[in-house]
């Protein structure tokens, strides 16, 4: 799976764009404030229906312009026409229009599935250090694009835990919760999330062999080890340990055990690994984690189907790491043959990474017209 073509407008400084990527790898070099990341962020639009620098994606349109724009097209299996994905925001209405295969009001899960991404950017370190929300989001694209089952189960857990939050509010100012309420949405959400847990479960199974081998590749670490935490007592069932947190999370307002508390462990000789590893080695890890992604949806594909395959962004992969781990992670990315996006402040940077017969197109974003104070220059993106 790979985008053939992609066609942005109104997307922050970026001039209307249209342009074939190469399907594998793509560098994409610039100055400072040219639109690097911005490129990068449009495709994760497209995938995601998020950016990954704003939660308001109106920041995201063109100052003075009253919309983007996010067209893409997948490259087809085997000479069928490929599927097309539209994002489009306008300034003045807070919904984001998607399409798929030219169909309107398409959703957003459908778009997740189409294109399956993974970001690696100078915030990747978050992901070992920041809330659990991350990891979980991380865990559940694997279990999402893997296992059918999953969705379901995820909304179903989270409208019932959404109904069994409200109650316990309620619960609160008048002293006492609706027990018979709460029994339906315990039930529900007991349901929902033994089948979230089950197939989280086997997704780590697979996941983490995958992993180990990845980062003994990028970065051979003793002693690191990743464990899966999934987010209640493990000696009961979840419908147990819902009834009997009932009058603490009722003190709370909140539900504090279940599978919105799930969670990956990441820890180096049992200390968390954010307090032990460098910044590169930190960078090595996160990449190693999401490279096993990809490796383990390739791996997943369904016999007699085409081998899924997520396209990478990667947002200033020189930053932080040395010429050898550069080529490390550069070698393993290609072995993968899935396709890259890779931006540089150096205009050489990444030229000598790959292996001849690798589809490499190196891009440019150059400035165009002056920058003054609020008025950024304009980038335009050409083939180098
Ligand atoms: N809504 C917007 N409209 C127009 N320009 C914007 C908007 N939001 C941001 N910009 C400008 O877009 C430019 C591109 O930013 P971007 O982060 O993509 O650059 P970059 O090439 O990744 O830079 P760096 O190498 O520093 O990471 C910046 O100059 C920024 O000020
Ligand atoms: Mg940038």
């Amino acid at each position: 799976m790979s985008i053939e073509q992609l066609n942005f407008h109104g997307l922050r400084n970026l001039q209307p764009l249209s342009f074939a990527p190469a399907a594998g790898i793509n560098v994409i070099t610039g100055a400072n404030g040219s639109g690097k990341t911005s490129l990068l962020e449009g495709i994760h639009i497209l995938g995601m229906g998020r950016s990954f620098r704003t939660r308001q994606l109106k920041n995201v349109i063109q100052h003075d312009a009253g919309e983007f724009a996010l067209f893409g097209r997948l490259a087809g299996e085997q000479g069928a026409a490929g599927t097309t994905l539209g994002v489009r925001r306008l300034r003045d209405e807070r919904e984001l229009e998607l399409r798929l295969r030219g169909e309107r009001h398409a959703r957003l899960a459908e778009l997740v599935e189409a294109l399956p991404l993974q970001l690696i950017n100078p915030d990747a370190f978050r992901l070992l250090e920041g809330p659990p929300a991350g990891r979980r989001e991380f865990l559940d694209w694997g279990v999402f694009h893997v296992k059918q089952a999953f969705l379901p189960a995820w909304k179903g857990a989270r409208r019932a835990l959404k109904h069994r939050n409200a109650l316990l509010r309620r619960g609160r100012i008048e002293g006492r919760p609706d027990a018979a309420q709460l029994d339906v949405w315990e039930q529900e959400l007991a349901r929902c999330g033994e089948t979230m847990d089950r197939l989280r479960q086997e997704w780590f199974s697979a996941f983490l062999p995958v992993f180990e081998e990845t980062l003994k590749a990028l970065l051979p670490l003793e002693g690191l080890s990743l464990h899966y935490a999934r987010g209640w007592d493990k000696k009961r069932p979840l419908a147990d340990a819902l009834h009997a947190g009932r009058a603490t999370d009722t003190q709370m307002g909140f539900t504090q055990q279940g599978p919105q508390r799930a969670d990956l462990r990441i820890r180096l000789r049992k200390k968390p690994a954010i307090e032990v590893l460098s910044r590169g080695q930190q960078k090595l890890v996160v990449s190693a984690l999401k490279l096993a992604q990809g490796r383990l949806l390739e791996s997943s594909s369904a016999p007699g189907t085409a081998v899924r395959h997520c396209v990478y962004l990667i947002d200033d992969l020189p930053a932080e790491l040395d010429g050898r781990y550069q080529q490390r992670f550069c070698e393993l990315l290609e072995a993968m043959q899935c396709q890259a996006f890779i931006t540089s402040v150096e205009p050489g940077a990444l030229q000598n990474r790959w292996l001849s017969e690798t589809a490499v197109r190196m891009f440019h974003v150059k400035h165009v017209g002056r920058e003054e104070p609020g008025q950024p220059a304009s980038g335009r993106l050409v083939e180098r």
